[in-house]
């Protein structure tokens, strides 16, 4: 299973502390590290609580360009993460009505929250070309992921 395969290579992007690579160079890898490995991730991205506003910012990503680099929370699949803390899981984005479309080609979307120290400090937000393509499996993969990220900020 990629994931399987996927997970420690994760592990050396955000344990390796030996080069210079900053926070966001990680982010970077890690986004690209997914895009390139799992053929349903087609826009993979961070976004962050930005400050002490209640807005999310848009960190690193890797897929087409988006203009929505600033979301209120609240709005959208992403602002809805922000309140909830839960996962978001979208089968099909046509129908959602609190929803930001970035492209057309997009058919679903997953967002999972990360936490450090119980805060929801932002998330992982992927987008999809495939019509419900996500599982348990994404949610449990991707979970992982966000704990290696809280571990990286914390
Ligand atoms: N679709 C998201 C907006 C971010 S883009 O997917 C990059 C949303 O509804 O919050």
């Amino acid at each position: 299973m990629i994931f399987d395969q996927l997970k420690p290579q994760i592990e050396k992007i955000v344990n390796n502390k030996s080069n210079a690579l900053q926070l966001n160079d990680r982010l970077l890898l890690i986004c690209e590290l997914l895009e390139a490995n799992v053929p349903h991730y087609n826009w993979v991205g961070f976004y962050f609580k930005n400050g002490n506003k209640n807005e999310l910012k848009l960190g690193p990503y890797v897929g087409a360009p988006t203009e929505h680099t600033t979301i209120p929370f609240g709005k959208g699949i992403c602002g809805q993460v922000a309140l909830s803390n839960q996962n978001f899981v979208v089968p099909d984005v046509s129908a959602q009505d609190n929803y930001i479309a970035c492209s057309i080609t997009v058919k679903a979307e997953i967002v999972i929250p990360i936490f450090v120290n119980g805060k929801n400090i932002g998330q992982i937000d992927i987008d999809s070309n495939t019509p419900n393509p996500f599982t348990n499996e994404d949610e449990r993969f991707l979970e992982f992921v966000c704990r290696k990220v809280a571990c990286m900020l914390s």
